[in-house]
């Protein structure tokens, strides 16, 4: 089979062959590949900086960002059907019967750091024309969202944050944990997103549609596609280049919650800075290593403390991150079709795959079709 991926080895990123899967236990589903997203964390791996092959072999298929369709099910597969659309999760527990979080399907929250991830760390990924997974390991997605489902893991990052930002603001009186007026959880309160690629865009979606106000905080200066996308669907962009995170926050008011979806730490400190009283910073980013910047750290912490901060990391995501990221796609596309159809900048052919990998980033999202 016709797959893309690395050999560490000799720092190639190529298309391989890689052997077809076969269902080998009742639990697995054999999925036919449509479509694989390609993410910053899959260029990195083309740097040799991050990723890990399988134990046992040279090479590792990419691909994490995947949307499939079911071609054959084992015998005790219980919900899904040849013909279903599909989108699998990424991370796989470690083997530690002492890490309750893999033990109870929570390895987003790996405690020993032993779990492996498709397409990344030790197991093959989705670049491929086929696969095998476990059922547990799949979310079903209804056929309206064939166009836009491969944007569902990238839009996990956001779940998954979103969620912790809830039980962590659950300490602060006000902050509202139920839709009860409609308006969204997020009403009358004012989010900031760092960055306007595909993590941000899908993270400045979900804010709005929880409620939030909605500012786009990112380096290009307006006019730029991004900055239409982002004010297209209701959200404000402001150039970074253009006004520092000072004038920033006097313009904005108080900021009640900062996604981070940069990857850069400079923005993200400077941001940090001007944080609101009881707000929430949720990192997302994973920052390739730069010689050390200088932060203003003393104001920062003071702030932390005086304004009740609190700051949250989040990686990969839950089950039910997925399950929120169908649903949300869902209703993205009702509100936005224009905004969801444009964050997928290009579908492209198996042969683009190294320019989409290891050329100039370019546009949003960039697809990889395999059916
Ligand atoms: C993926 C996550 C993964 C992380 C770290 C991200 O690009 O979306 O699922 O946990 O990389 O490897
Ligand atoms: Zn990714």
């Amino acid at each position: 089979m016709k797959a893309v991926g690395v050999v560490p080895s000799r720092k190639e990123v190529r298309q391989l062959e890689h052997p077809h899967p076969q269902i080998t236990r009742d639990n697995e589903v054999h999925i036919r590949t449509l479509e694989v997203g390609i993410c910053g964390t899959d260029r990195e791996i083309c740097t040799f900086a991050y990723g890990q092959p399988p134990a046992g072999d040279d090479y590792l298929v990419l691909g994490h960002e995947c949307l499939g369709e079911v071609v054959e099910v084992g015998a005790k597969v219980r919900h899904f059907k040849t013909g279903d659309l599909v989108v699998p999760s990424v991370r796989r527990p470690c083997p530690d019967p002492n890490c309750i979080p893999c033990r109870e399907g929570r390895q987003d929250f790996c405690s020993t750091w032993k779990f492996t991830e498709r397409g990344i760390n030790q197991r093959h990924g989705y670049m491929t024309e086929y696969f095998v997974e476990e059922e547990a390991y799949l979310t079903p997605v209804p056929k309206s969202l064939r166009d836009a489902a491969v944007l569902a893991e990238p839009l996990t990052i956001a779940e998954k944050g979103l969620a912790q930002a809830w039980l962590v603001q659950k300490r602060v009186p006000g902050w509202e944990h139920h839709n009860r007026d409609g308006k969204g959880r997020g009403h009358g309160k004012t989010a900031v997103v760092l960055g306007a690629g595909p993590i941000g865009l899908l993270g400045a979606m979900k804010l709005l549609i929880e409620g939030f106000k909605v500012f786009v905080y990112s380096r290009s200066p307006k006019p730029n596609f991004k900055a239409d996308l982002a004010e297209s669907i209701g959200a404000e962009y402001i150039s970074a280049v253009k006004m520092g995170a000072d004038d920033f926050s006097q313009k904005v008011g108080n900021i009640d919650l900062v996604y981070e979806a940069v990857g850069e730490g400079s923005v993200s400190f400077d941001v940090m800075r001007v944080l609101g009283i009881n707000g929430v910073f949720i990192f997302t980013g994973i920052p390739a290593q730069k010689p050390a910047i200088p932060i203003r750290a003393d104001s920062t912490m003071r702030n932390i403390t005086l304004k009740n901060q609190a700051l949250i990391g989040t990686v990969n995501a839950s089950p039910q991150a997925f399950i929120d990221a169908i649903h949300d796609l869902g209703e993205f596309k009702r509100r936005w079709p224009a905004a969801v159809k444009a964050l997928i900048t290009g579908r492209h052919k198996i042969d683009a795959h190294r320019e989409l990998l290891v050329g100039k980033a370019q546009g949003i999202k960039n697809v990889i079709e395999f059916a």
